[in-house]
């Protein structure tokens, strides 16, 4: 092995036998310790291409991994050592900023932050944005197809991607790598791999939609009485901002407790006596009118309708961006107590009142010994619903003794409600189960059937997304 992966990638490109500590083989929350026979950092396409030829020809297993931050174990090889975990790393140029075409074309190992970095210095703006955005890479965001803070304006990762340059799993290269926006020449293929988590070949460049760089944002904290009145400010303020909002973010009381009593520094600017709150922002890029100036009558509006309760817009970008500090700080406060259970949902937007009124009292039935710490993109209908264990119970024996039965119950009532139980964080190893109990059989069939002729020996990435 140590001959073929020097005259395929050379000698500085690869770690033979790593030791089970190497950080890439277990996933960032620690739920998933892998081994593999060698890590590989390929430079080029052609060298991957050739590495996966060998390994198709040869039998053996590849896993890509990006930034490997995702929250289902995608990139984590399994337990027999006999996989080659893939990191495209060093795969990692800007290749194209098209300033008139609003596009850049980027090599999949390129960190999130560098591309919204690349994209701001050509006064342009790249609008996804989440909180690993430091060490992700747009390749595993594709894979993922990851949502974050601003789906509401700009949509999903798999709607910034217009094209995609993917080594197929017996290695050969498919070139859908358009910049185009109109192209009905058949089947999406670039959408096929947006999402596929790695089960369908590994991408190394894709062709991603840019767009004008907002020059003004207006940030406010809002907090309200109930869900109903949250979703009526949603519709006041989408209707009369000319649809200028990109994110729509909630946090509960017991999120802004968990916070506030937690070891991360975050300060709340409202008075935290209420029940729920909101975090939005408007922006937009033009000059010839003023945003804030809307954003202020939206917020008389809605006090005059008394549709909010409390609010404050941030007066600088210092606060702005406190606000926002604060809203990250509620997964991290959770990692640092030792981690929750997490569920990722979504329901459609009309349901989650229903969903938030119901669903305790069901837990409640199982054990009382659990606080539950909601937030998430409810302007997307996507709820991060977390649980922690209470004090006297330890972090990992709550999860053992209660993870099974408690999601069972929330992505139950998800269901009945017409959601989905893995709104943006995907199915990985972790939701392989899920994914069977409560995906449509025909759609499951369906993506068996794809998998299998894409990728015949089931090569890549075998075990993630599809159990074949
Ligand atoms: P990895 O974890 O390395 O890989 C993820 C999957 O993609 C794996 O299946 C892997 O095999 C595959 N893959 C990676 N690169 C390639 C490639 N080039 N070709 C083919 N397959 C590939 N997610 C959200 O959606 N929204 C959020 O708001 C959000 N916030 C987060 C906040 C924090 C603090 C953290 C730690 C994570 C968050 N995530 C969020 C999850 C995670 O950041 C995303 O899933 C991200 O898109 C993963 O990118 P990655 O490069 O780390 O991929
Ligand atoms: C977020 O929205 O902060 C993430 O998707 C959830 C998390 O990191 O747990
Ligand atoms: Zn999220």
């Amino acid at each position: 092995m140590q001959t073929e992966l020097t005259n395929i990638v050379g000698e500085n490109n690869f770690i033979l036998n790593p030791g089970s500590q190497d950080k890439r083989l277990i996933d960032h929350r620690g739920y998933f310790h892998g081994k593999a026979s060698s890590i590989v950092f390929p430079q080029t396409t052609e060298q991957l291409s050739q590495l996966v030829m060998y390994c198709y020809e040869n039998d053996l297993s590849l896993v890509p991994q990006g930034g490997n931050t995702g929250y289902g174990g995608g990139a984590t090889p399994d337990q027999t050592g006999n996989q080659i975990l893939v990191c495209l790393e060093k795969m990692n140029s800007i290749i194209e900023v098209d300033k008139v075409n609003f596009t850049m074309t980027v090599e999949a190992g390129v960190i999130l932050a560098t591309i919204q970095q690349a994209a701001e210095q050509s006064n342009m703006f790249f609008p996804l944005s989440l909180g690993a955005e430091g060490s992700c890479q747009i390749g595993g965001n594709i894979s993922t197809n990851a949502g974050g803070l601003s789906v509401l304006k700009y949509g999903n990762t798999r709607d910034l991607v217009l094209g995609l340059e993917v080594v197929l799993p017996d290695g050969r290269v498919l070139n859908d790598l358009n910049k185009l926006r109109k192209n009905n020449t058949g089947y999406n293929l670039t959408q096929l791999f947006a999402g596929a988590e790695g089960s369908l070949g590994i991408i190394t460049k894709a062709v991603l939609k840019t767009f004008p760089l907002p020059t003004q944002r207006c940030c406010l904290m809002l907090a309200f009485a109930n869900i109903e009145q949250l979703y009526q400010f949603y519709s006041l303020s989408r209707q009369q901002s000319a649809d200028c909002i990109n994110s729509f973010e909630y946090i509960s009381s017991a999120s802004l407790s968990l916070v506030n009593h937690g070891p991360v520094d975050a300060s709340f600017p409202l008075n935290n006596d209420y029940s729920h709150y909101a975090l939005v922002e408007f922006s937009c890029s033009s000059n010839l009118f003023e945003l804030e100036p809307v954003v202020e009558k939206i917020l008389e509006l809605a006090f005059e309708q008394q549709i909010i309760i409390d609010g404050v817009m941030a007066q600088s970008e210092s606060q702005r961006k406190s606000m926002w500090r604060f809203r990250e700080a509620i997964p991290e406060t959770e990692r640092l107590l030792g981690g929750s259970i997490k569920h990722d949902i979504s329901l459609p937007i009309s349901k989650i009142s229903e969903f938030l009124n119901a669903i305790e009292i069901r837990l409640k039935q199982v054990t009382e010994n659990f606080y539950t710490s909601v937030y998430g993109h409810i302007g997307d209908g996507n709820l991060h619903f977390n649980l922690l264990h209470s004090k006297e119970s330890n972090a990992t024996k709550f999860k053992q003794q209660f993870e099974q039965k408690l999601s069972t119950i929330i992505y139950e009532l998800t269901k009945e409600l017409g959601g989905s139980f893995s709104a943006e964080h995907g199915i990985g190893q972790l939701k392989l189960r899920q994914l069977q109990q409560y995906k449509d059989p025909m759609a499951l069939m369906t993506m068996n059937a794809i998998k299998t002729a894409i990728d015949p020996k089931n090569t890549m990435n075998p075990g993630k997304l599809i159990n074949n």
